[in-house]
């Protein structure tokens, strides 16, 4: 099990006159300037999604979560204070104490060493102990990203040798508070659609409060649930970074709300949806989807009727195995389950997706899948009809040739 001690959690000591300082700080910034920057492709194939990076580039928007193999052609454009900044806190780099002064000004330094936001290293160098990713001009505070192919930066998860038996106090079972290019892609995928306005917006796991702030600001009331408190906390903080009044997180199980909250008109969640060895359960909650891949995901449905209100819409990312047999258990399942349920659903197929390690892809072979796809639930009332929209020809080109690659490179 993962560990850590909550004194030295950066999150831990967001509070109060540290809380407001920090927001006023961070707001202060011009961070919102780096959000067209877009970290570099290190892992996996060599290029990312390079023609919808560049496309946002040009418009100015969001690609802190998408990475490409153009990043650092990218970041050459940006002033020499924004390169500073994007090093500080997208980069996690190690600054000099001058280089620090030059951001948040030096009378602040020991007071945000003090207070975990930042952490002193050998050399007489600091790293920051958060990371800041922009999205759509909100600014989010989350735990320091590792995707510049520097050393780990999970800074406050303790080594191996503490473990269970050492929880207690201090000592605390540690779950990070996520985003990802997944975050932002099911963004994007959301917001083809016609969703619903106005009323009142669930985000199941908002992590550090992505989906959730995003759509809050086409609501009256925006509530977030996590099960991980770390998240739920983050999420609150970041919702406050940006002023949004309507939002509201709370710490609980999205599997479990039996009408403790009410009903919504939109809801969404970007499930923990990947099939990884029972092992990694206590340690993955952002990420282990339990039985296949779809276990919490078909849990999480079964309650969508009572959470639902009668015109509203319900948006879930998975991840659904295909099967070497030729069967899609995702879609099976659902055709089982949906006319129970009186909801329809579309799933709209975005592309497939293979594990990231050789061990995984291993694992997954093992239980005969021969790939995922990745899709995007939208259910309303209705009568369990299912329509599939397919993925472009172009995009179904490339998944062929990445599922090769993906087969040369594991096999
Ligand atoms: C893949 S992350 C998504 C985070 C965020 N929504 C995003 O897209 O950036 C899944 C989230 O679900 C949360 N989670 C997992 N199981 C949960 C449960 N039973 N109830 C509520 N939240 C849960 C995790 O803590 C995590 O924050």
């Amino acid at each position: 099990m993962r560990v850590y001690r909550v004194n030295d959690d950066w999150l831990s000591r967001l509070d109060g006159d540290v809380r407001n300082d920090t927001i006023n700080m961070l707001r202060g910034l011009g961070l919102d300037r780096l959000q067209k920057y877009p970290p570099p492709k290190i892992g996996g194939l060599p290029f990312g999604n390079e023609t919808r990076i560049l496309g946002r580039y040009l418009k100015g928007r969001s690609s802190q979560l998408d990475p490409s193999a153009l990043s650092r052609f990218y970041r050459s454009f940006a002033s020499d204070d924004d390169k500073l900044k994007y090093r500080a806190f997208r980069q996690s780099d190690r600054l000099t104490r001058e280089e620090w002064a030059a951001i948040i000004g030096a009378e602040n330094i020991d007071k945000w060493v003090e207070n975990k936001l930042l952490r002193a290293m050998p050399e007489g160098l600091f790293v920051c102990g958060f990371s800041i990713a922009v999205l759509d001009g909100l600014l989010f505070m989350v735990d320091p990203f590792n995707d510049h192919g520097g050393p780990h930066h999970e800074t406050i998860m303790l080594d191996e040798e503490y473990g269970e038996k050492d929880v207690g106090g201090d000592i605390q079972p540690f779950h990070h508070a996520y985003m990802g290019q997944d975050s932002l892609q099911m963004i994007e995928i959301m917001e083809r659609n016609e969703l619903p306005k106005g009323g009142r917006y669930l985000d199941c796991g908002p992590g550090a409060g992505g989906l959730l702030l995003y759509f809050s600001r086409n609501f009256d009331e925006a509530i977030g649930i996590d099960i991980n408190e770390r998240a739920a906390k983050l999420a609150e903080i970041n919702a406050e970074l940006n002023g949004l009044t309507n939002v509201k997180t709370h710490v609980d199980d999205a599997i479990n709300l039996n009408g403790r909250y009410g009903k919504f008109d939109l809801i969404s969640w970007n499930l923990p949806f990947l099939y990884l060895p029972d092992e990694w359960e206590d340690n993955a909650i952002d990420a282990f989807g339990g039985d296949m891949g779809i276990g919490l995901c078909m849990r999480f449905i079964d309650t969508v009727p009572e959470l639902l209100t009668e015109t509203g819409t319900t948006c879930i990312a998975a991840m659904s195995p295909c099967m070497k047999t030729g069967e899609n258990v995702l879609e099976e399942r659902l055709k089982a389950k949906l006319p129970k349920l009186k909801l329809d659903c579309t799933l709209r197929i975005a592309q497939v997706s293979f594990a990231h390690t050789r061990d995984i892809w291993h694992f997954h072979q093992k239980a005969g899948i021969r790939k995922f796809e990745a899709v995007y639930l939208y259910m309303t009332h209705g009568m369990g009809k299912i329509r599939r929209i397919e993925p472009t020809a172009a995009r179904k080109a490339v998944d062929v040739l990445r599922e090769k690659m993906y087969q040369r490179k594991f096999a």
